[in-house]
């Protein structure tokens, strides 16, 4: 870990800022002046094996550029293969092929024309009030820990809320929502470049137990199906008309559950402090409600709860005015990009009112957008309307503690005080 955390550097200074973008815990807990330091370097800058991408303008446009692969799509040429296969040996996690975010062309087309009707505006509108019903449920839950001496946001209320609602979705076990969400934090460290070899084992742990678990689920399901849940329509898809193999199957099915809630919990956090933080901003959505939506979008614009993704070129290109090669990596901050200042005033600020806060690239773009945006919006307000409609003197009870993973930004812990 040490030699490539050094090795990458390559001793020119933006290099040295953009390696420790990736590697130093301090930097890790306030990535964003390291962002604004590295857009001003230049519009690509090399930390020796991936170029990284700050401003607005490229990013998008390269998520959207026919002439790149997702990383997990892509074979690397023969002198990145050594590396690639370090990182990957145990069983494919919610982000390798063959999950979505690792499949392009036609197989990606093929494989999420099956979810996306599950994830349409339409469906999304008919989840809310069963959301509303879990949130209310959930606050119940809070409430009694805040009584027991020692509510706490994220583990009682903001990632449990998202498992929930995508659980039901899927046809997945309610009851087991605390074991997914620790398969959920394992699996996530594997998306953080040069991880500490203890979280690349607990990693690979939990992403075998879940695909394990998975594989089961899914023949229980085959036995068994649930009507109207994403699963029995995916098997039935596959059994019938060969949509997806079963390898394929089960990959989706881990994305689709993992990314569910591993995210949103993420923005419902980040968004809590963001608000707690600012009594005027929060005065403002009391007195115009209508804001709340627009709020979501500033949240996710300001704190990205996926801060980067990452592409592979496969033939050379020129995208927004850059030469990209065939065979280079291209990072994607996706959290930088968001505070572009060419895009959006005073980039810093959470003004929940911030006419283009949709403008932000937090749900990537292109041809793997996200699938669940919809869905983590709509959760993300029902969420954050409920709770502060019923605990209108929320505070927090001492300093939230941060994720460390720094691909996902978020929180894992954050005492509350429910009342004044
Ligand atoms: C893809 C972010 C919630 C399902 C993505 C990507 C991002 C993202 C950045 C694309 C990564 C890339 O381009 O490399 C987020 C954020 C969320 C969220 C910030 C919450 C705040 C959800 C939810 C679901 C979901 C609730 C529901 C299942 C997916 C799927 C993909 C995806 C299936 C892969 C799509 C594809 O490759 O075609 N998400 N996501 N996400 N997201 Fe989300």
């Amino acid at each position: 870990h040490g030699v490539l955390r050094y090795g990458l550097a390559r001793g020119t200074r933006a290099g040295n800022v953009a390696a420790r973008v990736m590697y130093d815990p301090a930097v890790v807990a306030d990535p964003y002046a390291a962002y604004e330091h590295l857009r001003g370097q230049a519009r690509l800058v090399s930390n020796g094996l991936v170029r990284s991408a700050h401003d607005h303008d490229l990013v998008a446009a390269v998520l959207r550029s026919p002439d790149v692969v997702t990383i997990g799509g892509f074979r690397p040429p023969p002198l990145l293969r050594g590396l690639t296969r370090l990182a990957g040996r145990g069983p494919a996690g919610p982000v390798e092929k063959p999950s979505l975010l690792a499949v392009d062309g036609l197989d990606h087309a093929r494989m999420r024309k099956i979810v996306i009707r599950s994830f349409s505006a339409k469906a999304v509108a008919r989840l809310r009030t069963r959301t509303e019903a879990i949130a209310a449920d959930l606050l119940d839950g809070l409430e009694a820990a805040g009584a027991r001496g020692g509510a706490d946001l994220v583990r009682d209320y903001a990632g449990l809320l998202p498992a929930t609602v995508i659980a039901e979705m899927l046809g997945a076990p309610t009851d087991m929502r605390a074991q997914f969400l620790h398969w959920g934090a394992g699996a996530a460290f594997s998306l953080d470049p040069g991880m500490v070899y203890p979280d690349f084992r607990r990693s690979e742990k939990d992403i075998a137990e879940f695909e394990r678990w998975m594989r089961g689920h899914v023949e229980r399901v085959r036995r068994d199906p649930v009507p109207g849940t994403i699963l029995a329509d995916l098997v039935a898809a596959s059994d019938e008309q060969g949509a997806l193999d079963d390898t394929e199957l089960v990959g989706v099915a881990m994305l689709l559950l993992a990314a569910g809630f591993e995210t949103t919990v993420n923005l419902i956090g980040n968004a809590v402090v963001l608000l707690l933080a600012d009594p005027d901003q929060l005065a403002l959505l009391r007195e115009h409600p209508e804001h709340w939506e627009n709020a979501v979008d500033e949240a996710l614009r300001l704190e990205s709860p996926v801060q980067r993704t990452a592409r592979a070129v496969v033939r050379d290109t020129e995208v927004a005015g850059e030469q990209l090669r065939a065979g280079q990596l291209v990072g994607l901050v996706l959290a930088a990009a968001n505070r572009d200042p060419r895009v959006f005033e005073d980039p810093a600020r959470f003004d929940v009112t911030r006419a283009n806060a949709a403008a932000h690239l937090a749900f990537s773009g292109g041809p793997h957008y996200c699938l669940g945006a919809g869905l983590a919006r709509m959760e993300a307000e029902v969420a954050l309307r409920a709770l502060l409609d019923r605990f209108p003197d929320l505070a927090l009870d001492g300093p939230p503690r941060r994720r460390r993973t720094r691909v996902l930004r978020g929180y894992d812990a954050m005492p509350v005080r429910l009342r004044g």
